[in-house]
């Protein structure tokens, strides 16, 4: 069945995305306007919307009449042209002024999607499960070029939106803004829900009912950020997790972004989502092209669970490699918290051996391992092991692990370089900079240009040269600061604007050769913790490190947020001795939060107490036994950690024949004694077990499971059951 239909006397296309349509239609004058975005309509309903009168509605013109800012629901909105709803593109033309007005010339549909050349993006398994949409606008006096790409998906309600812009004139232009999505909402109350933070605290949710005027959220530092994610989500003001109308978006890149929230008079609200257009710029000459990288839209009529759960399907079908798909992540044992940078192969060793008799899985060696790495000062760049420190070549370590029946990981930080290195005292210019300022030195480090291909290359030459050596199984990307005096000295004056986005094509660049020779190691995407999670790097890693901040009640809030776009298999998780000496979980709630996620330890085993140290055996026989539930399994929010005591969330298996359900008592409270808890997304006609009681599916989802926790009276108590269909 065609997934995108265009009704050639209204000038309406409508997209079938899963259970959902989107619509917007080409006014008499070329502009694109948007009609409708919700669950499946009919084009007659859709034209009726529109009054009937779609093909006769005045054009917006400047010869015209108009109605002022924000009078019309935009699909891909101009620039200084009269209505002032935020602009779509702008581009600084040869006289100087920005003035842009893209009008429709031509379109065509086709089956299938094609991927974006040197940026991530989803793609499909076979060709026929989405269909593609390419509308060509240009802006007449300038012939710029718009190549604006939909794609619909057939299975989920997701549509991928992306923009090409060609400067087909023979003047160079400058891009000064592109956004990747632009959709409206017509006279509708809206909540809007956004995921902020900072280190240690990343994806903390709020949700604010949406007032008049601009919002921007994003991040402008080069990165995707602690600040914000991409992940916005408006809502119905009475949506909840299993009823209501959620509309989501997402940003499949790593770079600095924008979601622009504009509500105008009469409840029209404009959402932009693109490459933040504060200090970009792309300069084009005569028939030079810039791709935005690929903006998603997902919609949900059933909460904002579904809307989740749409989320955790797309990345995990059409982002994550699909080797990683199903593959079971191994449970590891990183030594960072564990030593930090005094470690000694013997230590090594000794951690190792605990965790092979444990049933762990792996062994990495987070930072320290090369150069003079004994502090955080000094090193990064210098990518060659420290062999005194390790006790002999990265080979021979990695042979020592290996030969304790443990996989091996190493950590990296490819993209920075420490002021106190060999690189930078060779290349001092391969540094992001502008001349005549003084770098900020974050974390004692620079950013490396990788807006350069020979910086690329180089980094790529000497960590593949380790990866080969140790024969690496696991690699830990990190990045510990953001982009400032934004520069290359590789780059004319003109093309400045350029570096931030050619910064992260480089990133992907590097991504791409590593991924591709190496195509069994798996990479875990961090940066200072969560500080890059987003779908751009699950594209090249299956796994993102969540936080540095392992405190199980901390972690409820970051994995909340966290788990409103990206699927639990994404968030790593590791059980860690009590963070803040202050508070304490006991070692059963750390490990039921991490096994939310891709389990592991991240703490010296040998200097557990032994009363914690004999539960890590069991802990990890129960993740080797459960993980495909979470990994595979649909995910269901229980309560809120922003506004509940008790926590609960759970896995069910897409053919509902298992689930884990979780429950965190935060703050133990006797008069919560006896608490029920109904659990949705189970077979009604089923009757579970957990080896001790039995229920059928109906009383589990309609009367609910008692979660009475009289026998432990204490704070941070956890429960975690496992339930199997009969
Ligand atoms: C920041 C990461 O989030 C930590 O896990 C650790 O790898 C340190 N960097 C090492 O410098």
């Amino acid at each position: 069945m065609a997934m995108i239909l265009f009704d050639e006397e209204r000038k309406v296309f409508r997209l079938d995305a899963g259970n959902s349509s989107y619509a917007f239609y080409i006014t008499p004058s070329g502009r694109l306007r948007h009609l409708y975005w919700g669950p499946s309509m009919d084009t007659t309903d859709l034209l009726d919307l529109g009054g009937g009168t779609l093909n006769v509605e005045p054009p917006f013109d400047p010869e015209e009449n108009q109605n002022g800012r924000g009078s019309q629901l935009w699909e891909f909105g101009p620039n200084d042209l009269g209505t002032k709803a935020p602009a779509s593109a702008i581009v600084r033309n040869a006289d100087g002024n920005t003035a842009t007005d893209p009008r429709y010339v031509s379109h065509r549909i086709i089956a299938g999607k094609p991927r974006l050349p040197g940026l991530p993006s989803t793609f499909l398994n076979s060709d026929d499960e989405a269909e593609t949409l390419e509308i060509t606008l240009v802006d007449q006096p300038t012939k710029v070029e718009f190549l604006l790409r939909y794609t619909a998906f057939r299975d989920l309600p997701v549509i991928a939106r992306s923009a090409v812009v060609t400067n087909k004139g023979d003047a160079p232009v400058d891009l000064q803004k592109i956004m990747s999505l632009t959709t409206s909402f017509r006279h509708e109350d809206l909540d809007v829900i956004y995921f902020d933070g900072f280190w240690a605290k990343e994806r903390q949710y709020h949700r604010e009912r949406l007032q008049g005027g601009m919002r921007v959220l994003g991040a402008d530092s080069g990165y995707s950020s602690h600040t914000m994610n991409s992940c916005v989500v408006l809502c119905d003001p009475k949506t909840t997790e299993e009823f209501g109308r959620a509309y989501g978006v997402l940003f499949v890149y790593s770079g600095k972004f924008a979601v622009e929230v504009e509500q105008a008079p009469l409840y029209r609200t404009t959402l932009n989502l693109g490459i933040h257009p504060v200090g970009f710029s792309w300069y084009l000459e005569p028939g030079e092209s810039f791709q935005s990288p690929e903006a998603l839209q997902a919609v949900s009529d059933n909460g904002l669970g579904a809307l989740s759960r749409s989320w955790h399907d797309l990345i995990r079908q059409h982002i994550i490699n699909p080797k990683w798909r199903t593959a079971k992540r191994p449970i590891l044992c990183n030594n960072w918290e564990a030593m930090h940078f005094q470690f000694s192969k013997e230590k090594l060793m000794e951690l190792g051996k605990t965790a092979k008799a444990n049933g762990i899985e792996m062994l990495v060696l987070d930072d320290g391992w090369f150069g003079k790495r004994d502090n955080e000062r000094c090193a990064l760049g210098d990518w060659y092991a420290n062999t005194e420190k390790i006790g002999g070549t990265m080979g021979e370590l990695a042979e020592a692990v290996r030969s304790l029946g443990l996989k091996f990981g190493l950590w990296f930080e490819p993209e920075m370089v420490s002021g106190d290195s060999d690189l930078y005292r060779a290349h001092p210019d391969w540094a992001i900079q502008v001349p005549n300022r003084r770098s900020t030195y974050q974390r004692f480090q620079f950013m490396l240009d990788f807006s350069r291909k020979e910086v690329v290359d180089h980094v790529y030459e000497t960590i593949s040269a380790v990866i080969e050596e140790a024969k690496l199984d696991y690699m830990k990307w990190d990045a510990n600061r953001e982009m400032t005096e934004v520069g290359s000295l590789a780059f004319p004056p003109e093309r400045q604007g350029e570096i931030a986005h050619r910064f992260i094509l480089g990133v992907y660049d590097l991504y791409e050769r590593i991924t591709k020779r190496f195509p069994n190691m798996l990479i875990e995407g961090c940066s200072a913790g969560g500080g890059r999670f987003d779908a751009g790097i699950l594209y090249y890693s299956p796994q993102i490190w969540t936080s540095d901040n392992s405190d199980a009640f901390d972690r409820l809030a970051i994995q909340y947020g966290t788990s409103f776009a990206y699927p639990c298999s994404t968030m790593g998780a590791h059980v860690a001795r009590n963070w803040f000496p202050q508070r304490y979980s006991p070692v059963e709630t750390r490990a039921a939060v991490a096994f939310s996620g891709t389990f592991g330890y991240e703490l010296d085993l040998n200097q557990m107490p032994p009363e914690e140290l004999a539960q890590v055996k069991g802990q990890c026989e129960f993740y080797h036994k459960h993980h495909h539930i979470v990994e595979q399994g649909d995910y269901y929010r229980l309560a809120n950690p922003f506004e509940e005591k008790t926590v609960a969330w759970m896995h069910v298996t897409k053919d509902k024949s298992e689930f884990l359900l979780t429950v965190v008592f935060t703050r133990w409270d006797h008069a919560y004694e006896g608490q029920t808890l109904r659990l949705p997304g189970l077979d009604l006609n089923a009757t579970y077990t957990d080896g001790e009681h039995t229920w059928t599916g109906k009383r589990l989802a309609h009367a609910g499971i008692e979660i009475s926790h009289s026998s432990f009276r204490s704070d941070m108590f956890s429960i975690v059951i496992h339930g199997k269909r009969v």
